[in-house]
């Protein structure tokens, strides 16, 4: 059922318990998410807007309806923490606990502040050139005819860009611990695999490499902070990366990050700023190599706004329909497939009320996929995006939404139409594997198996 529209009771407590997914006896419903979660969430979605269940002998209500989307996330957002893997998985507790994507309350307020203080649009249009010229260094390193797996390959992409921009460190540097804590931290929040929902005392070999990956990372960042500490403030203010800015300011913010903060502070960008950015690539390349009338038209538009050149920062805003052909992607494979949150008190959704306590799904990928709000829902069609429409606000949230909305969305755009004209004037990629790759939910939506290419170089631009 969709909103009420007479008005919501201000007395949370008459509402009553939205209907309950059927599940198996005793564990609820995690074989089902273990085994599918991408058709779990279809089962969910058919049985209406708010939906119970149990997972891991936890209660879950998923929702569905953008209204009561944005009522999560926006207006009602201080009736909400965030879920924590390690809600679910004790063992998850261990992912940067103190960086902004898991603090709560005054403490997220204030690292929120300082890191926008310091992550300007000013300063991320600085970062366009290191974006581009690391893809472009990358890119030309290819062979014609190699057989390449883009997800793969577009990861280590990712990573080298962040690496520069957050720690002003090549990743042939010291990269292999940056890969190896982003690869364990997957497989960590894997929730088709069985070991994510055991106790956290029982070591898995998952979670050994997981601590043993943590652990490498830790010495490095740590090694890495002690050696800009020792930089004069001069040249600290001198440096571009994120790292050196937090130190360079900390003090002026009236906000110190301690040192456990700024670690965590540090995986989390490289965390949540890496995987998310080079799957959404993956996925747009891969429509890309399926649909050549919209690749010509995006030819076109390159030719058009930037004649021989690579792309600028100074370029992004006239790639119009480079940045719908992103956002499309965006809505089709949201890399962050869905939010979690739990009520920290009861909470009204239309006629039903979600008790304190709950975990509450909040899934991009079925919301964007919604025939209620999108025409022809499976469809690729970058065109969606050339009108305004009708259809609400929280229909699209692939960044979230709220004061809890992604703080790298800016980075993140930029990136995406900075890189697409970078490598794609560069290469083209014919598709070798499954053109509808099956997907296998992990922290973000990572497809089941490789998406792998061959590449073939293109005439040199100049
Ligand atoms: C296409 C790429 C990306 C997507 C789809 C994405 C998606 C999201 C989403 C949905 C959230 C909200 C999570 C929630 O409400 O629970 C989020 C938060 C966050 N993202 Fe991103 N993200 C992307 C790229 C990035 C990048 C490039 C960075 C950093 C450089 C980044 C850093 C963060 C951080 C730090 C948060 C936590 C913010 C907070 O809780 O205050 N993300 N992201």
């Amino acid at each position: 059922m969709g909103p009420s529209t007479d008005g919501r009771s201000d007395d949370q407590s008459s509402g009553e318990l939205p209907p309950q997914l059927d599940g198996l006896p005793l564990i609820g419903s995690t074989l089902d998410l273990a085994r599918d979660p991408i058709a779990f969430l279809d089962r969910v979605a058919e049985q209406g807007d708010v939906v119970r269940y149990e997972i891991g002998g936890l209660p879950f209500t998923g929702v569905l309806h953008p209204e009561y989307v944005e009522q999560l996330l926006v207006t009602e957002s201080e009736s909400v923490r965030k879920l924590r893997l390690g809600d679910v998985n004790s063992a998850g507790n261990e992912f940067a606990p103190e960086g902004v994507l898991f603090t709560e309350g005054e403490q997220w307020r204030n690292q929120r502040i300082v890191l926008q203080n310091v992550f300007t649009p000013d300063r991320i249009e600085r970062y366009g050139t290191t974006m581009t010229n690391v893809a472009a260094r990358r890119v030309e390193s290819w062979d014609d005819g190699a057989k390449l797996a883009i997800n793969r390959r577009f990861s280590v992409l990712t990573l080298s860009i962040l690496a520069k921009t957050l720690f002003d460190l090549t990743i042939e540097d010291r990269g292999s611990v940056i890969t190896a804590v982003a690869s364990a931290l997957n497989e960590q929040a894997d929730s088709s695999s069985f070991s994510t929902y055991l106790p956290a005392w029982i070591p898995t070999p998952a979670r050994r490499r997981y601590d043993r990956a943590v652990s490498e990372f830790e010495t490095t960042i740590h090694a890495v902070i002690e050696e800009r500490r020792s930089d004069d403030a001069q040249s600290l203010s001198d440096r571009d990366d994120l790292l050196s800015l937090l130190l360079a300011t900390e003090t002026q913010n009236g906000y110190r990050h301690s040192e456990s903060e700024l670690q965590d502070q540090l995986l989390t960008f490289l965390f949540a700023g890496h995987e998310a950015t080079s799957l959404a690539l993956t996925y747009t390349v891969l429509l890309v190599a399926q649909h050549p009338a919209v690749a010509s038209r995006l030819h076109k538009e390159w030719t058009d706004v930037l004649g021989d050149s690579d792309p600028t920062a100074g370029d992004v805003a006239a790639l119009a329909y480079t940045d719908h052909v992103v956002r499309e992607s965006l809505r089709l494979y949201p890399p962050a497939f869905a939010v979690f949150r739990t009520a920290t008190e009861d909470i009204s959704l239309g006629d039903y009320v979600i008790p304190e306590e709950t975990n509450v799904t909040i899934p991009q990928f079925r919301v964007h996929r919604d025939p209620r709000w999108w025409d022809d829902p499976e469809a690729f069609d970058p065109d969606r995006w050339e009108e305004s429409s009708e259809r609400p606000e929280y229909a699209y949230f692939p960044f979230g939404g709220g004061p809890r909305h992604c703080i790298g969305m800016r980075f993140a755009m930029m990136e995406l139409k900075l890189l697409l004209p970078t490598i794609l004037r560069r290469v083209e990629f014919e598709l070798l594997s499954d053109p509808d790759p099956a997907l296998a939910p992990q922290a973000t939506l990572q497809p089941a198996e490789d998406v792998r290419t061959r590449v073939r170089t293109r005439p040199s631009l100049r």
